[in-house]
């Protein structure tokens, strides 16, 4: 036996290495290559890593599994291995703070997920709850990557799980990006807001081809799951971009208003201090004609620190307008009936938008501020139908839940289950302050003499005179708040120009605000 010992081929130069590595680095950031991501773009849409350059802090992004690769060897999926496998994952910072992500890359097998994608989408996940940071989430993709089978539903299962967990401890935010179909649109569908872009992006559970296959209805992506039909006709959408830097710039102003995860208080931003009473002048908006409507969002604009008041959802159930704003620099939840819109009245649609709202500010410590001028329940077969009972109950359930500062101010009209709705004292508000034409009471007087004085009407010599005479009796009694202040439902009635002062004050108060409720596992709220 020779002692010699065996000739092993010299390892790299510790320079081969890193040049190694700088080369594998810089293939990776192709992704799925140059051709394909040029037919990215002449889509108008951004490379993956230009979206993420320009969505964090400038030089701040940090990759996180860049070297994960498909495991799945069947279909040729062999050759098609690319490092990453078709998602970028890490975190960075946006406005200075910590955020997470997970962007899909659509020129790597169209996006798809498969079982070492979703391993790395749960990944961060995960971290992001550790973290206690938000987490955003890029889609653009085909879906499940079919070639994988088993491996690409596995690894949907464990987003959806993990969306769950991390739902109200730390915020989740989904961008659509391009294609997000089938079951994909499900961790979206679960996250707190979602993004559109125009013209590209879309989601749907069928397509178009299964859609007609299996009902005969034809119908284009963009007319079944674009961004309008969301952002207007589903309510999936909280905002649709012109494109994907506007967007990206959305979601980071959305994250300005939101604190990191539900353990902290919400932000403060340049504390405007707007507590002199009589600053703003409310009363020139609001008309005295109370069938008159008007522009509900001037009104918000006055009370808010100025140009703060950052709406969502806005294409969908109009009649009730939500939004964050700055309060004294504090961020707040804005709900308001928009009496531009079925005269404010709440309806299906806008009692799940305004609920889904109440309790995301309420999971995240972020104080309410509710506007109303509400006729009541909007009355209809469809409504009844279409399950009112049910949804208005979601509302209340919401407001009652909450344990957040809770400030109300009713500016005009308050009638019947929706006064108690809309965050009354009966549903543990805090401040509720009445404008002096407030009207509080069961119904409107139309209604409310109809019923009450029928027979009375029926039988009189004059009845137009008769309903006219009881219907001014019923306004001077209930058209103003002064019923409810005396049985202290309202805490005070005000000038409008005092709105802005007078709930500053109290969300100063409200700042320590702790109000325990029993323990139990969750509550069952009507879905
Ligand atoms: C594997 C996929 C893929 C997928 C796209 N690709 N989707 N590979 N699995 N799901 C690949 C294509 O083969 C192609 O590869 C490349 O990505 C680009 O796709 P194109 O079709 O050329 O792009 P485009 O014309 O823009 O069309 C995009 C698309 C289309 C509309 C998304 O690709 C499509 O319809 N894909 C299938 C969608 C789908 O049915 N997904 C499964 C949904 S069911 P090459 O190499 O040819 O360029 C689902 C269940 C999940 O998701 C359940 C979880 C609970």
């Amino acid at each position: 036996m020779s002692d010699e010992l065996e000739e092993r081929p010299s390892a790299p130069s510790g320079e081969e290495r890193l040049e190694d590595l700088r080369e594998r680095k810089r293939a990776m950031r192709l992704g799925g290559g140059e051709a394909r991501l040029k037919a990215q773009q002449e889509r108008g849409k951004l490379g993956v890593w230009d979206r993420i350059e320009y969505f964090f802090d400038e030089g701040t992004f940090v990759e996180v599994g860049g070297f994960v690769e498909l495991r799945a060897r069947h279909f040729g999926l062999d050759k098609k291995a690319v490092s990453g496998d078709g998602v970028v994952t890490g975190f960075g910072r946006v406005n200075g703070e910590l955020v997470y992500m997970a962007a899909q890359d659509f020129t790597v097998l169209g996006g798809s997920l498969g079982e070492m994608h979703g391993k790395k989408v749960a990944n961060i996940l995960d971290q992001a709850v550790r973290n206690g940071a938000p987490v955003v989430l890029l889609n653009d993709s085909g879906g499940a990557r079919i070639q994988e089978g088993i491996g690409s539903l596995c690894g949907y299962g464990d987003i959806f799980f993990r969306n769950t967990r991390a739902s109200g401890v730390i915020p989740q935010i989904s961008v659509i990006m391009g294609p997000c179909a089938g079951g994909a649109v499900y961790s979206p569908g679960i996250t707190d807001f979602v993004a559109m872009v125009k013209g590209t992006s879309n989601m749907f559970i069928t397509g178009p081809d299964v859609i007609k296959t299996v009902t005969g209805e034809e119908v284009s992506k963009e007319d079944l799951g674009g961004p309008e039909i969301h952002h207007e006709r589903s309510g999936v959408a909280t905002f649709v971009g012109e494109d994907d830097e506007t967007t990206l710039g959305w979601v980071r102003r959305l994250l300005s208003y939101l604190p990191p995860n539900n353990e902290e208080p919400p932000p403060i931003t340049n504390p405007v201090n707007r507590i002199a009473e009589n600053e703003t002048d409310l009363g020139d908006i609001v008309p005295d004609n109370a069938n008159k409507s008007y522009e509900m969002r001037e009104v918000i604009d006055r009370v808010v620190d100025g140009h703060s008041f950052f709406e969502l959802q806005a294409g969908y159930a109009p009649n009730v307008i939500i939004g964050f704003s700055r309060i004294d620099g504090i961020s707040t939840g804005i709900i308001a009936n928009n009496p531009r819109h079925l005269a404010g009245c709440i309806d299906v649609n806008a009692s799940d938008k305004a609920a889904r709202f109440v309790r995301f500010c309420d999971a995240f410590n972020i104080p309410l501020l509710t506007l109303v001028d509400v006729p009541g329940f909007l009355p209809g077969v469809d409504q009844e139908y279409a399950g009112i009972i049910r949804h208005g109950s979601k509302l209340l359930y919401a407001y009652s839940e909450a344990t957040v500062p809770k400030m109300t101010v009713i500016l005009r009209k308050a009638y019947g289950g929706a006064y108690i709705c809309m965050c009354s004292k009966h549903l543990g508000a805090d401040m509720v302050l009445a404008w002096p034409g407030a009207e509080i009471a069961v119904m409107g007087p139309k209604g409310a003499v109809n019923v009450i004085f029928r027979k009375e009407i029926a039988g009189s010599d004059n009845p137009e005179e008769r309903t006219a005479s009881r219907e001014r009796e019923y306004i001077e009694t209930f058209a103003n708040p002064r019923m409810a202040a005396s049985l202290g439902y309202i805490d005070d009635i005000i000038e409008p120009g005092q709105t802005a002062g007078v709930v500053r004050k109290y969300l100063w108060s409200l700042s320590d605000k702790n109000e325990p409720r029993p323990r139990r596992k969750h509550g069952n709220i009507p879905l």
